[in-house]
């Protein structure tokens, strides 16, 4: 009796929902695997901050409706921590908006932007959210290819003049998920420029700006202008591995975030009053947590970089984030026949590159979710070349 919409019809299963059933099918099994899959770390959240949050649960107001802003406080925090971290002077009450994680303000961004025939550009290899985003908000999706060649950045002079004439949002995202690499501040510079100049939002996702090894990643509003034409993206998902907590923020254009604000206050009705507590709990105290958890990603890096060449693997790419992107084996044509290889004949599970769009062929994407003792030999076989 009831059909999805077109729109939708035009999504495939969300890419991890997909793998989500693979994983069920085979726990029912009882086969045991090796999940590096999904992006969400196996290490808990700061203990002082779980604490805090269960405190604050039995607070009366705190389990009431919240404030589409979010409270003051958790404002403030996060433009003392935008301003320690990245030198970023922001208006806490105009240019910051506290948001249930990213991947919701990425979707209703949109919503509140498109009209009929505009388009939004995203990037492929990139996050699915992007593209499911546009598609739902009825937008136009151009996939702006970011291709090894040049280190999975976007030529964005390549995109067609009827796409710049009609875009009203660029999603770009670096540290990028899933290809490691971090922007250079000539190429932020160059999307800035870009974006001024055809009127589009520059709508830059940060989610990984903790999750580094060596250079600090930038924040795009450190970059001239950009606050013009840009709002950026942050996660606690990421950077203090607050996955399940549901909890980040945009930040930047004034305009922007009135815009996404108004939409949110019709969806939805706040963030839970004693996860904002928790989240100014771990924007304000936490940085030991986070020198750590970039030791535990690097060993982590180290012990599966070295599992990969020696089962075989011979390019690779883990600049930042959590995760390594790794070039399939000659042997194999296709992602989706190389992740299905993987799961049937070595127990494990890896998100083949595709599921990230059309070019992400080629590529398997591998997360540092789990301890690294359990990345050493984790292939029965020599892969075939
Ligand atoms: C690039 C990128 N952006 C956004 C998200 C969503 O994060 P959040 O948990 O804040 O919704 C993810 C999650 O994997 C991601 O990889």
């Amino acid at each position: 009796m009831f059909d999805f919409s077109k729109n939708l019809k035009k999504l495939p299963p969300y890419l991890f929902a997909a793998i989500d059933d693979k994983k069920v099918i085979l726990r029912k099994k009882g086969v045991k695997f090796l999940d590096l899959s999904v992006g969400d770390p196996d290490i808990s959240a700061p203990e002082r901050v779980v604490k805090l949050l269960s405190v604050s649960a039995k607070v009366k107001e705190n389990q009431k409706y919240a404030s589409n802003k979010g409270k003051p406080k958790l404002r403030r925090s996060i433009k003392k921590w935008m301003k320690k971290r990245f030198q970023v002077d922001l208006n806490q009450d105009s240019q910051i908006l506290p948001v249930l994680g990213t991947k919701e303000a990425l979707a209703h961004l949109p919503v509140g932007l498109i009209d009929k025939g505009d388009y939004v550009i995203v990037p492929s290899p990139g996050y699915p959210g992007y593209r499911a985003a546009g598609v739902l908000a009825g937008a136009r999706v151009y996939q702006l290819p970011l291709l090894e060649k040049n280190n999975f950045l976007p030529d964005l002079a390549k995109i067609p003049k009827l796409v710049k004439k009609r875009a009203k949002i660029l999603y770009l995202n670096y540290p990028n998920n899933p290809t490691t690499v971090s922007a250079p501040k000539s190429f932020m510079e160059e999307a800035v420029r870009f974006c001024k100049k055809h009127k589009i939002l520059l709508a830059w996702d940060n989610a990984y700006s903790e999750i580094y090894f060596d250079k600090k990643p930038l924040s795009i509003l450190q970059i001239k202008g950009a606050k013009q034409v840009a709002i950026e993206f942050h996660s606690l998902s990421k950077t203090f591995c607050m996955t399940g907590f549901r909890i980040g923020w945009v930040c930047g254009n004034p305009d922007i975030v009135n815009i996404l604000a108004k939409v949110k206050s019709n969806v939805d009705s706040g963030i839970f009053p004693a996860v904002q507590d928790a989240a100014v709990a771990a924007l304000d105290k936490e940085l030991p947590y986070l020198v750590n958890l970039r030791k535990t990603f690097k060993q982590r890096r180290q012990c599966l970089l070295k599992t990969l060449k020696e089962a075989g693997f011979s390019k690779f790419y883990a600049d930042s984030t959590f995760y390594i992107w790794a070039k399939l084996p000659a042997s194999f044509k296709s992602s989706l026949e190389f992740s299905k290889y993987l799961m049937e004949e070595e127990k494990i599970v890896a998100t083949p590159g595709v599921g990230f769009g059309k070019y992400g062929e080629g590529f398997i994407r591998f997360a540092l979710t789990v301890d690294k003792r359990k990345l050493t030999n984790i292939f029965k076989k020599k892969i075939p070349v």
